[in-house]
Parts: C-alpha cells; structure tokens; sequence
C-alpha cells in the first residue's frame, strides 16, 4: 500500500516538474532582462549627455528597433509555423504536412528586405561615424601662474594594469613619433591625475588614447563612445560634457586579473571650477609646518631621523619616503630624484593632491566615507595588502619579472596608520558635493 502510494506521488511530481519547465523559463528569463534595468545606472548608454553621445544614441535607437521587430518576426514565424504543422503523433508517411519548397517570391523577399535594411542601417552608420569625428576642439581661455592663455583641450590618457592616467599638457604641445614608442617615456605633462579627471563644460576635449603594458579601452558611456588604448599607438578620442557633473566610466577591453575594476570618472566643471581646478592642480604639494624641515632635508638629500615619538604625519611621511616614493611621485617632495615606477607599466599613480581625490585603486573604493571622514578601513586594507582587495599580479615574482599592480610593502599595522596620517595631509579636501556625487557604488 505505502510502496503504490510512493509510486503515485513521485510520477505526479514528476510530471508537474516537467509542466512547470516553460513557465519557470520565462520568469528566469524575464528576471535576466529585468535585471539589466536600473534607474540610475552608472554606466548608462541611454542618457546621452553630450553631442557625440546624443548622435551614437540616435543611431542606436532606429537600429534597436529594427531589430527587435526582425527578432519578433522571425521568432514568431517559426513558432507560428512550427505549431501549425506539428505532428503529435507520427503514424506514417501520410501524417507529414504538405511538403514545399522553392518559393521565388518568398526567397527574393527574404533577400531584398534584408539588404535593403542593411544598406539603410550602413548609410545612417556612416553619416554618424563622420559627424562624430568631425574635428570641432577650439582653444579656451586659461590662466596659468596668473597668465592667461590659450590652451586646446587636450588629455593624454595612458591605460596601464589597472588604473587610468590622464596628463594635461597646457602649452604647446605636440606628439611626436618619438612618443609612440615607449609612453613611459612621455614628456613631463603640468598636471598628471590617476582614475579621475576634469574636463571644462560645452566644449570638446580631445583625447589621445594610449597604454603602457596591454590593450585598454576607454569608455565614458555617457559622453562618448569606447576607443581602444594600444600600446605604441596613439588613437585620437574626444569627449564633451553638456552640463557640470561626474560621468563613470569603465575599462571595457579584457587587460587581465582586474579588468572589472579598472574604473574612471570624468567630472566636467564649468569656467571657474576648472581654472580652481588647474590652480590647484599646478600647485606642489602642501606641507604643514611640523613636516617643512623633514620635507627640506630630504630634498637636500639627507632625510632628517624621524624619532619613534613623533607624530603620525611625520612618521607617516618618513614611511612614504622609505616605502612608496620610489614609484609614486608627491610634487615638492620626491620630485627630484623621481624616475618612474617599478612596474611593468613604469608608472604608479601621482599622489601630489591625493585627498583631493575621492577615489582611489582604479576608481573603485571611495576615499572619503558617507558621513564627509577620510575612508581610513579601506585605504589601509588596500596598503596592508592590495591583491587582497584587488586581484593584481604583484607579488611571488620569478627573478627579473616586475609586478603589475600594486604590492604588498608588509607595513606594519603602525606603519599603515601613520601612511594613510600623512595620506590625509595631501589635499585639498574636495568639497561635500564632490564627495557626494563620485560615490563608487
Ligand atoms: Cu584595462 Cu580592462
């Protein structure tokens, strides 16, 4: 009795299993879709906010839309036709449907109809492609060391293993062949910024793309499509911001272990913004008075001893100096003696105004914390030992291979606190809003 009972359950089950298959696909699938949808994506394609963007927008629109109509018809037809000629049950070679085949009016339909979309879609393709490369940078007034001047727009961004190097070159500026062959090598730039970079508003920023190790790609979807940054190769970009804000990006070219974290931000600013925004940048380091003597004598080439009692910020200091300045440069500190990084890119990131900043590893961990204090817990598990926290390949090197990405300089637990004390002192804090807005998600 119990055994037939058992029986009966499990071929009901079973057969209800296999009834709730399609039902449970569609949710499955309508869930994948939905989760695509969200109201304030970073990264949105969607909400052009530039005139390159609105164009590559108006093209992705009609095209989007054919598409889908070709996908619904195709779709639909096939099931149509495959539902109404289906056989439930195979008796025979009479229970097949009408057998046809060759039906010129059909097949010259299926052929005209789909080259007609083609050459629609290749012309509007074209047309686009031309507009948006249209060359339409004009120089904007600037003011340098209190000099005006006029400057073309114009950023170099160097992709490296991963993180995003934007150098402003604001005199005359020329690249030459000689560039091309190793970007280690590009001439001193006046201001050099890692993950994040401002950009003036209502005018176009030409960018020249290029990378240190392996191919990146960069991408600012809200302001211009992607371009691939190859090494030994400089590719021309250009990106425009309507309005003031800050617009995400992402690395969209697989460069290995932390390609998903290799982010960036654009944060356009107006007139005045921007010229405070260069003031400060051009700018060396500021140092208080209790480093000034510290800071002096290391720049005489004989660092002043550091006692155990100091300060945080002097001990700090004294630990950058031993420990990171060999690859990251602070203006109107290490600058003299500086020469490049220890890595395969030979760059580290500049962290003259590091506080200014409000993110850092390649954009991706907020410096400051929701409530305005500088984000202590991350910086310092990022010190205490990056690959931790950020995939790199950094550390158990073979002899002679040098690290990509940051590694782990086994600080003392002291050592971090005092680092990320001094870390503190290179601002100036960004504003409440900046903070606010460059959120990382
Ligand atoms: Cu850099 Cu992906």
């Amino acid at each position: 009795m119990a055994t037939t009972q058992t029986e009966r359950l499990t071929v009901s089950d079973k057969s209800n299993f296999w009834r709730r298959i399609p039902g449970a696909g569609v949710v499955a699938l309508l869930g994948l879709t939905l989760a695509g949808c969200a109201s304030d994506a970073e990264l949105d394609t969607l909400k052009p906010e530039s005139g390159t963007a609105d164009e590559i927008y108006g093209l992705v629109l009609p095209v989007f839309i054919v598409a889908g109509l070709v996908l619904v018809l195709i779709c639909g037809a096939v099931l149509w036709l495959a539902l109404k000629n289906r056989v439930p049950t195979y008796e025979g070679d009479d229970e097949f449907p009408e057998q046809v085949s060759h039906n010129n009016t059909l097949e010259i339909t299926w052929t005209i109809v789909p080259a007609v979309i083609m050459v629609i879609i290749a012309v509007l393709t074209i047309v686009t492609h031309i507009s948006i490369n249209k060359d339409e940078a004009a120089a904007i007034e600037i003011e340098v060391d209190g000099e005006a001047r006029m400057w073309d727009p114009t950023i170099v961004v160097v992709g490296q293993q991963w993180w995003w190097e934007y150098r402003y070159y604001l005199d005359e500026f020329d690249l030459d062949a000689s560039m091309l062959e190793d970007p280690r090598d590009l001439p001193p730039a006046d201001i050099v910024t890692s993950g994040q970079f401002a950009i003036p508003t209502g005018v176009e920023v030409d960018l020249v793309v290029t990378s240190r190790d392996v191919i990146h790609s960069h991408w600012i979807p809200r302001l211009n499509g992607k371009r691939d940054a190859v090494p030994g190769r400089f590719s021309p970009w250009k990106i425009e911001a309507d309005d003031p804000g800050v617009y995400f990006g992402q690395c969209t070219e697989f460069c290995g272990l932390s390609h998903s974290r290799m982010r960036m931000q654009a944060i356009a600013m107006d007139e005045a913004d921007f010229q405070q925004w260069i003031d400060m940048q051009m700018s060396p380091a500021t140092f208080g008075e209790e480093l000034q003597p510290y800071v002096a004598s290391y720049r005489a080439g004989e660092p002043a001893t550091v006692s155990e009692d100091a300060s945080g910020v002097l001990r700090g200091l004294d630990t950058f100096v031993a420990q990171c300045a060999s690859c990251h440069l602070v203006d109107g500190l290490n600058d003299l003696d500086y020469d490049g990084a220890e890595v395969v890119s030979g760059s580290a990131p500049n962290l003259t105004h590091f506080a200014n900043n409000t993110t850092f590893a390649g954009a991706i961990f907020d410096l400051y914390n929701d409530d305005g204090t500088f984000n202590r817990d991350d910086l310092a598990a990022w010190i205490r030992n990056p690959n931790d926290v950020k995939a790199n390949f950094a550390n158990d090197l073979a002899d002679g291979e040098l690290p990509r990405g940051m590694p782990n300089r086994n600080l003392t637990e002291r050592q971090i606190s005092d680092v990320i004390d001094f870390l503190e002192t290179l601002g100036p804090r960004p504003s409440d809003e900046r903070i606010a807005a460059t959120e990382v998600e």
